[in-house]
C-alpha cells in the first residue's frame, strides 16, 4: 500500500505559516528561526513559498529528492521549492493553465539559485528524449552564458544579478519542452567603467583574463594582468569560492552547447577585449589658440590595437573622441571635446559597446533556443529580477531597480491580498478586512504619466536648454514635495530642511521595502543614454561584422534626427509589458530572505528578516490566508474534475453546475464547515479537504481506467476470439473434407483389395479344378502304362534266368576297372622318385586302391632308382643318410653340407711326397684326410693340423712337414661334440683314464664337420666290438684341457662381427665362440 505522508509529518516548527499558533510577528519569525536553525530553508504561506538563503550548498536538491517530489500534492512532504515547481509543472501540463515563477527578494536572497532550481526541476521531470533532452540542456546552459556577462559581485551578493531575466519556457500539450523566450531587463551598465568599492566588474572580463589560453589571449592582445585595466577593480578582483579560469571554460562549453559558432564566440571575446582597450584609452588637455579646449589621446597604443580588434579605422575613432558633430535642420556643426567630454564619450562608447553586446547575446540564445513547432504552446515563465537594493551611494540604476520590485511587490498585493479579499467580497463570503500596506501610491509616484519621476525625468531631458541633474532635482522638489513617500532637503515640505541625513543633491523615497536616498548626479545623462553620433558612426564603419550590427543608427543612410526613448522610458515600458504578462498567468511566489547581512551560513539576523518580512507583507499574507479558504475552483470546471466521485453526475450532469457540485459534496460527505458555496466558485478551508477529493479522484480515475482497460481487454479478447472461431470452422471443414478424402480412399483400396482376393481365390479355385482334371488324365495314363507293363512282364517272365542281375553288375564292374586301369597305364607319372604327380581318380568306390596304386608305385620305382647305384654310390649314400640322420634339423650346418659330395681324401696324402714318412706312419687304409683348425686352448685361436681317420685311429699331424702330432685310437673316443650352430667346431672327447687323455680333449674346426663325425659315426657303429660313438649337440659343452674343464659356449655374433666364426678365451673357465647369425 502507498505510505501516505503529510506535511504534518516530522515537521520542525510549523512547515505551512497558515498553521501558526498564536500568529504573532515574534512567534512568525521564531518559526522562521527554529526552521532554518535546522536546516529546513523552505517554509510555506499556503502555497507561496518562503526560502531563506542557507549561504552553502545543502544536501536537499539531489535527485532522489526530484523524485521524491515529483507528481506529489504539494501538502504531502515538506515544504520545498520542488514542490512548488512540481505543482506549477503539473497544473500547466494537466490543467493547462500557463504558469509564472515570480521570485522576490533583496539582492543576495537567492533569487537566482531559486530560479535555476525551478528550472533544472522542471528539466529533470518533463519529458525525455534525444530532442527534448537537447532543448533541456540549450536552456538550461544559456544561464552560465548570461551569467557570465551580466552578473557580477557586489558587496550584497557575489554573483548578483546586474540585469532583470524573465524566460518563458515553452511546452507541448504532452509537457515536453519545446524551447524558450528570455527578456532581459536594463543592464547595469555603469559597472562597465566604474564600480562601486569592494565590488567587481561583469564577471566576463575576469573570466577571460585568467581562463583563455595564452594564444587566445595573444590574438586578443590582451595580457593576463588585471591591473594593466583601468575598467577593472583591483581590490576585489579575485573573489574567494569562485574560479574564474574554470568558469572561463565552462561558459565557452555553454556557448557551444546553446549554439554559438567559433566565429561567434571568438567576435564576442574581440568586443569584451575591446572594451577592456578602451578604458585604457587616456587623454590629455591642449589649449588651442582660438582659446577652445582640447583634448589628445595620450598614448595611441591601447587605441590601434583596440582599432586592429573591431577593424575601424584608427583615424576615424581618434577624430570621434576629439569632435562632435551636432546636425540640426540641415546643418552640421562641429566641436571639439575638452577632456572631460572625451572621457565621458569614451565611457559611453564602452557601456555602449557593451550593453548593446549583452543583449545580442540574449536576442542570439534567443534565437537557438526558440521553439520550433508552431503550435500553441503552454508557457512557463520564471522572474529573476535583480532584487531591491539599497547602497551608500544609490543612482538611476538603483532607482529603476527599486521600481521594478515595487512593481512586483505590486503584483504580488493585487494577486494575493487585494484580489483574494475582493474575492470573498464578490463572492458573498462574509469577510473582515485585513489592513495591509499597499505600495500602489509609490508607483504611482515613480510611474505616474503627469508627475511621475519618470515623466519628470524625461521631461527634462528633452526641455530646450540647459539641463542638468540640479535642475531635474528642482523640479522634482516642486512637482512631488507634497507627495508622503517623496522626501528631499530643498522640497517645499519644510520637515526634511534639517535633515542633515539628507544631502541636497539627493531625494529619498520610502519604498515599500525602505528608504532609499538617491543621489541625482547622472540621473539626467543616464536617463537620455547618449552616445555621440560620430561615435556610434565611428562603430558603424567598423569592418567586423558583430559591430556593424550592435550600431545600426550609425549607419549615415538611415539618419534620424528623432531622439531615441530614453532609459528610463523604454524601462517603464517593458517594466508595464511584464506586469501585463504575468498577470496573465497563474502565479507561484517564491519569497526569498536573507538570513544576514555577511554572506554567512547558520546566522540568523532576527531584525534583519524580520525587517524582510514586514516590507514582503508576510504576515498580512498569512492573515489573509487564514482568514479565508485554502482553495477555491469554479463550479464547472470543479464538476468536470470530481463529476467521477459519484454516480449522479457521473458521466453527465444535465443540471447546473453548482447543483451537481452540491449533489458530488452531499454524496461525499464533506463536512459543511469546510467549504461555502459562493456565487461562482466552491471555496474549501482546508487543503486537506482538497487532498481528500483529490485522492478520491485519483483513485477513481484508477478504477475507471482499469474499466477502460476491462472493455478494451474484452473487446480485444473477443475479437481474438471470434477471429478465432472463424478460422477453427474454415479449418474444420477442410480437415473433414480431407477426412472424407482420405476415408474413401481407404474404403476404395480396400474393396479393390477384397475384390483383388476374390477373384484370385476363384481362379486358383479354377486353376485346382483343372490341374485336378489334369491330374486325373495323367493317372489314367501312368496307371494304363503300369497296366500295360504288368501285362508284359506277365508274359515275359518266363523267358529271363533269376540271377541275370548279378552278372550285369560283375560284368558292369569289371568293364569299369579294366577301363581305370587301362587309363592310370596311360597317364603314368615319371620314373623320378621326387616326382609327386599322380592322376585323379575317376570314380570314388576306388579311393583305397587308387593310394595304394600311387605308393606301390613309388615304391617301386625307388627301387628301380636305387637298383641302378654301384657300390661307392651306395656306400657315399648311406653315408648321407646317416649325417641326415645325425644332424637333420639339429645343427643348422647341415643343409649346406647336402650338396657336397663326401670325398673323404680331400689331401692324397699317399700322392704327395711331402707326407710320406706320415703316409707311411698310418697303417690302415685313410677314410678321410683333411685340414682342420686346431684351437689353441690358450687364446682360442686356430693352427692347421692335417687330420686323418682310418677305420682304428684319428690321427693329427702338422701340415707343412706332414709330422705326426697325435694318435688316437678310436676306441678311446668318448664322444663328440658340437654346436646347434653354422659353425664347424667340434670337440673330440676322450675316454678318461686312457691312455690318450694324458693331452686332454681335442677342440677342432673343420669346413667338413658333418662328413667327418658321419664318419666316425659310422665307423662306430659298423664294428661290432665296439659300442657307437656319442654326439652330443648342444651350444654349450665341456671340455677337459690338460687338468682344466672349459666351457666352450656359443652365442650369435652380431653381423658387426662379420660372416667369420671367431673364437675368444673369456676367462679360463669360457671359451667363447661367436656364430654369425645364418641367414
Ligand atoms: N538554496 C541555496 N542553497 C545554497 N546557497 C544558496 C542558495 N540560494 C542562494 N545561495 C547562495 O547565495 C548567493 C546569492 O544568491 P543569488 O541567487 O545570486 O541571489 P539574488 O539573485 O537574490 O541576488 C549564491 O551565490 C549562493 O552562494
Ligand atoms: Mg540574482
Amino acid at each position: 500500500m502507498e505510505v501516505k505522508t503529510s506535511l504534518l509529518d516530522n515537521m520542525i516548527g510549523v512547515g505551512d505559516m497558515v498553521l501558526l499558533e498564536p500568529l504573532t510577528e515574534d512567534s512568525f519569525l521564531e518559526n522562521l528561526k527554529k526552521r532554518f536553525d535546522h536546516n529546513e530553508i523552505y517554509t510555506y504561506i499556503g502555497s507561496v513559498v518562503i526560502s531563506l538563503n542557507p549561504y552553502r550548498s545543502l544536501p536537499i536538491y539531489t535527485p532522489d529528492k526530484v523524485e521524491e517530489y515529483r507528481n506529489r500534492n504539494f501538502y504531502e512532504l515538506s515544504p520545498h521549492i520542488y514542490a512548488l515547481a512540481d505543482e506549477a509543472y503539473r497544473s500547466l501540463r494537466d490543467q493547462d493553465k500557463d504558469q509564472c515563477i515570480l521570485i522576490t527578494g533583496e539582492s543576495g536572497a537567492g533569487k537566482t539559485e531559486a530560479s535555476k532550481l525551478v528550472m533544472s526541476y522542471v528539466a529533470a521531470v518533463c519529458g525525455k528524449g534525444q530532442e527534448v533532452n537537447k532543448v533541456k540542456e540549450q536552456l538550461l546552459q544559456s544561464n552560465p552564458v548570461l551569467e557570465a556577462f551580466g552578473n557580477a559581485k557586489t558587496v550584497r551578493n557575489d554573483n548578483s544579478s546586474r540585469f532583470g531575466k524573465y524566460m518563458d519556457i515553452e511546452f507541448d500539450f504532452k509537457g515536453d519542452p519545446l524551447g524558450g523566450v528570455i527578456s532581459n531587463y536594463l543592464l547595469e551598465k555603469s559597472r562597465v567603467v566604474k564600480q562601486p568599492r569592494g565590488e567587481r566588474n561583469f564577471h566576463i572580463f575576469y573570466q577571460l583574463l585568467s581562463g583563455a589560453p595564452d594564444d587566445t589571449l595573444k590574438k586578443l592582445k590582451l595580457e593576463r594582468d588585471f591591473s594593466k585595466y583601468n575598467y577593472l577593480s583591483l581590490d576585489s578582483a579575485t573573489v574567494s569560492g569562485l574560479d574564474d579560469a574554470a568558469n572561463f571554460r565552462t561558459v565557452r562549453n555553454a556557448m557551444q552547447i546553446v549554439g554559438f559558432m567559433e566565429d561567434e564566440m571568438q567576435s564576442v571575446l574581440e568586443l569584451v577585449a575591446a572594451v577592456l582597450k578602451l578604458g585604457n584609452i587616456e587623454f590629455k588637455p591642449e589649449s588651442r589658440c582660438n582659446g577652445m579646449d582640447e583634448s589628445r589621446i595620450k598614448d595611441k597604443n591601447d587605441l590601434k590595437e583596440m582599432c586592429e580588434l573591431l577593424g575601424t579605422e584608427q583615424s576615424v575613432l581618434e577624430r570621434a573622441f576629439s569632435y562632435r558633430t551636432v546636425e540640426a535642420k540641415m546643418e552640421k556643426v562641429s566641436t571639439t571635446l575638452n577632456v572631460a567630454q572625451a572621457y565621458y564619450a569614451r565611457d559611453a562608447l564602452a557601456k555602449n559597446l557593451y550593453s548593446r553586446l549583452f543583449s545580442w547575446l540574449v536576442t542570439r540564445i534567443n534565437e537557438s533556443i526558440k521553439a520550433q513547432a508552431k503550435t500553441r504552446h503552454k508557457v512557463m515563465g520564471v522572474l529573476d529580477i535583480y532584487g531591491f537594493e539599497i547602497f551608500e551611494d544609490n543612482s538611476f540604476e538603483q532607482f529603476i531597480i527599486n521600481y521594478c520590485n515595487e512593481k512586483l511587490q505590486q503584483i504580488f498585493i493585487e494577486l494575493t491580498l487585494r484580489e483574494e479579499q475582493e474575492e470573498y467580497i464578490r463572492e458573498g463570503i462574509e469577510w473582515t478586512n485585513i489592513e495591509y500596506f499597499n505600495n500602489a501610491v509609490i508607483c504611482d509616484l515613480i510611474e505616474n504619466n503627469q508627475n511621475g519621476i519618470l515623466a519628470m525625468l524625461d521631461e527634462e531631458c528633452l526641455r530646450p536648454g540647459t539641463v542638468t541633474d540640479e535642475t531635474f532635482l528642482d523640479k522634482l522638489n516642486t512637482i512631488c514635495a507634497d507627495h508622503q513617500h517623496f522626501e528631499s532637503r530643498l522640497s517645499k515640505n519644510s520637515k526634511f530642511l534639517n535633515d542633515h541625513s539628507l544631502p541636497h543633491n539627493c531625494f529619498r523615497i520610502q519604498h515599500y521595502a525602505g528608504k532609499v536616498l538617491y543621489r541625482v548626479e547622472g540621473f539626467v545623462d543616464k536617463n537620455n543614454d547618449l552616445l555621440y553620433r560620430d561615435l556610434s558612426q565611428a562603430m558603424y564603419k567598423a569592418n567586423h561584422s558583430l559591430i556593424k550590427q550592435l550600431f545600426p543608427e550609425g549607419n549615415p543612410a538611415k539618419v534620424n534626427l528623432k531622439r531615441p526613448p530614453t532609459a528610463g522610458f523604454q524601462f517603464k515600458a517593458s517594466v508595464g509589458t511584464l506586469m501585463s504578462n504575468l498577470q496573465s498567468k497563474n502565479p507561484n511566489y517564491i519569497r526569498c530572505i536573507k538570513p544576514n547581512d555577511k554572506k554567512a551560513s547558520h546566522v540568523f539576523n532576527g531584525s534583519l528578516v524580520c525587517h524582510q518580512a514586514r516590507y514582503l507583507g508576510l504576515m498580512e499574507n498569512v492573515r489573509v490566508r487564514r482568514a479565508g479558504y485554502a482553495f477555491r475552483q469554479a463550479y464547472e470546471p470543479c464538476l468536470e474534475r470530481y463529476k467521477m466521485l459519484c454516480k449522479n453526475t457521473w458521466p453527465h450532469w444535465k443540471g447546473r453546475a453548482r447543483q451537481g457540485v452540491e449533489v458530488l459534496m452531499t454524496d461525499l460527505q464533506v463536512p459543511a464547515e469546510e467549504f461555502s458555496y459562493c456565487r461562482s466558485k466552491i471555496f474549501i478551508r482546508n487543503p486537506r479537504t482538497l487532498f481528500f477529493l483529490e485522492e478520491k479522484r485519483k483513485q477513481c480515475l484508477e478504477d475507471l481506467a482499469t474499466l477502460i482497460q476491462k472493455i478494451y481487454k474484452g473487446w480485444k479478447c473477443r475479437s481474438h476470439f471470434l477471429l478465432l472461431k472463424k478460422s477453427q470452422v474454415v479449418v474444420a471443414s477442410w480437415y473433414r473434407r480431407y477426412a472424407q478424402q482420405k476415408k474413401y480412399q481407404k474404403i476404395k483400396h480396400a474393396t479393390t483389395m477384397v475384390q483383388s482376393y476374390t477373384r484370385g481365390w476363384q481362379a486358383r479355385k479354377l486353376l485346382r479344378e483343372l490341374k485336378y482334371q489334369k491330374k486325373c488324365e495323367e493317372a489314367v495314363t501312368t496307371i494304363a502304362a503300369f497296366w500295360h507293363g504288368t501285362q508284359v512282364r506277365r508274359e515275359y517272365r518266363k523267358f529271363f534266368r533269376a540271377n541275370a542281375g548279378k552278372k550285369i553288375y560283375n560284368f558292369t564292374i569289371q568293364r569299369i576297372m579294366q577301363k581305370y586301369f587301362l587309363g592310370l597305364k596311360s597317364k603314368l607319372p615319371s620314373m623320378s622318385p621326387i616326382d609327386k604327380t599322380w592322376p585323379a581318380r575317376p570314380y570314388s568306390f576306388l579311393d583305397g586302391v587308387h593310394a595304394e596304386l600311387r605308393r606301390i608305385f613309388h615304391l617301386w620305382r625307388c627301387k628301380k632308382y636305387r637298383s641302378r647305384f654301384t657300390e661307392e654310390k651306395k656306400a657315399v649314400y648311406e653315408e648321407k643318410l646317416e649325417a641326415s640322420e645325425l644332424f637333420k634339423d639339429k645343427k643348422a650346418l647341415y643343409p649346406s653340407s647336402v650338396r657336397q659330395p663326401f670325398k673323404g681324401d680331400y689331401l692324397e696324402i699317399s700322392k704327395n711326397p711331402k707326407y710320406q714318412k706320415l703316409s707311411s706312419a698310418v697303417d690302415e687304409k685313410i677314410l678321410l684326410a683333411d685340414v682342420v683348425n686346431k684351437i689353441n686352448r690358450a687364446n682360442g685361436k686356430g693352427s692347421s693340423r692335417l687330420f686323418l681317420l682310418t677305420k682304428k685311429n684319428v690321427v693329427l699331424a702338422d701340415q707343412k712337414t706332414g709330422q705326426l702330432k697325435a694318435n688316437v685310437p678310436l676306441t678311446d673316443l668318448a664322444s663328440v661334440s658340437t654346436s646347434t650352430q653354422t659353425d664347424g667346431f667340434f670337440a673330440l672327447k676322450l675316454k678318461e683314464g686312457s691312455a690318450s687323455a694324458v693331452k686332454g680333449d681335442f677342440l677342432l674346426s673343420s669346413d667338413h664337420l658333418i662328413e667327418i663325425i658321419t664318419k666316425l659315426h659310422r665307423i662306430g657303429s659298423m664294428a661290432a666290438d665296439r659300442e657307437k660313438l656319442n654326439i652330443d649337440i648342444s651350444d654349450e659343452f665341456l671340455v677337459q684341457f690338460k687338468q682344466d674343464k672349459v666351457c666352450v659356449k656359443f652365442i650369435q655374433g652380431s653381423p658387426k662381427n662379420g660372416n667369420s666364426v671367431s673364437c675368444k678365451r673369456k676367462n679360463n673357465r669360457l671359451l667363447e665362440v661367436s656364430v654369425p647369425a645364418s641367414s
